[in-house]
């Protein structure tokens, strides 16, 4: 059993959610996630570690609410336990001094790309962070970021930022504008992921995605997380979460995460139900 420690919603459908974790504490490197099980008769889930506390022995990870499992996560609060909370899973980011690098994060994305940014920083790069929000009230942990960031971009789809941009076009045009971009990092649903990419394509730029496959175990034995990258297969949960999102099969991922979707769908409307009108 693991404590929630604080479990607060961000903005309206992303929470974080820090968990007391010793031992996954002392061994969190950046883009290196957990799996969670919000009850005992529920699922576990990946989450990226978005941030640790060594000293205090707490772990941090963002969620977005979209199914049965997070919405469960959603209604927890400080001092509940949950029965899993197992990590530090995945192989951690590749951090160099690469020169310039240019992160992008989108939904709980934002928070995921924290930990890389703030360890790049420390190796020497000069760090541009792009964030995407459909609109301002979306973004949140703008402070954070803008410390280990050189530069702090936005594109955002309302009057706040004063622009329509979605990432690649804000890529185009950072590009164009001449920026040095010696790699690129983008976490976040998989379109932004793979749109990142395309935008990255034409100039060469190296660019690392943190795929997200269904998983089940998260250690390599179930085969569910298979993905193709180079034509070959590879388990994300172990040969990853990290790959070069220029090799990757995005067709065959976009196809396998709606693999269960009729049963996610049904699962959700049966959990709101039985939460509205609870069985005696
Ligand atoms: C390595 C990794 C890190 C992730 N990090 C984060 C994170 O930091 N924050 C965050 O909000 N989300 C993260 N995700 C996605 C998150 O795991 C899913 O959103 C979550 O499992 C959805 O569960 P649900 O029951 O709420 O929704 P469901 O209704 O069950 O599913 C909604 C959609 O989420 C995907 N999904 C469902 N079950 C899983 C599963 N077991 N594993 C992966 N994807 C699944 C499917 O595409 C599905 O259509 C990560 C995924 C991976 C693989
Ligand atoms: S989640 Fe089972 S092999 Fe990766």
């Amino acid at each position: 059993m693991a404590k929630i420690l604080r479990r607060e919603r961000l903005v309206p459908n992303l929470h974080v959610l820090e968990v007391s974790a010793p031992e996954v504490a002392r061994k969190s490197l950046p883009g290196q996630f957990v799996m969670v099980m919000p009850d005992e008769r529920g699922e576990r889930i990946p989450l990226t570690i978005a941030d640790w506390d060594r000293e205090k022995g707490s772990v941090t990870a963002v969620f977005m609410t979209v199914g049965t499992t997070t919405h469960k996560l959603a209604r927890l609060s400080a001092g509940d336990e949950i029965p899993v909370f197992v990590g530090p899973l995945g192989k951690p980011s590749d951090i160099q001094n690469y020169g310039t690098v240019l992160l992008a994060g989108g939904c709980f994305g934002i928070a995921a790309i924290y930990p890389i940014a703030r360890a790049l920083k420390e190796a020497g790069n000069k760090v541009i962070t792009l964030i995407d929000v459909k609109a301002g009230y979306l973004l949140y942990w703008e402070e954070k970021l803008r410390k280990v960031s050189d530069r702090f971009l936005v594109s955002a789809r309302d009057h706040r930022f004063a622009t329509k941009d979605y990432v690649p076009a804000k890529i185009k045009s950072l590009l164009a504008e001449g920026a040095k971009v010696d790699r690129a990092v983008a976490i976040g649903c998989t379109y932004l992921m793979y749109s990142a990419c395309e935008a990255t394509r034409p100039a060469g730029i190296k660019t690392m995605v943190s795929l997200n496959p269904i998983m089940v175990d998260g250690t390599g034995m179930c085969g569910a997380c298979r993905c193709a990258v180079e034509g070959k297969t590879r388990f994300a949960c172990v040969d990853g979460p990290d790959f070069d999102g220029h090799a990757v099969d995005w067709a065959e991922l976009f196809a396998r995460r709606k693999s269960y979707l009729d049963d996610e769908i049904r699962s959700l409307c049966y959990w709101e139900r039985t939460q509205l009108a609870p069985c005696a």
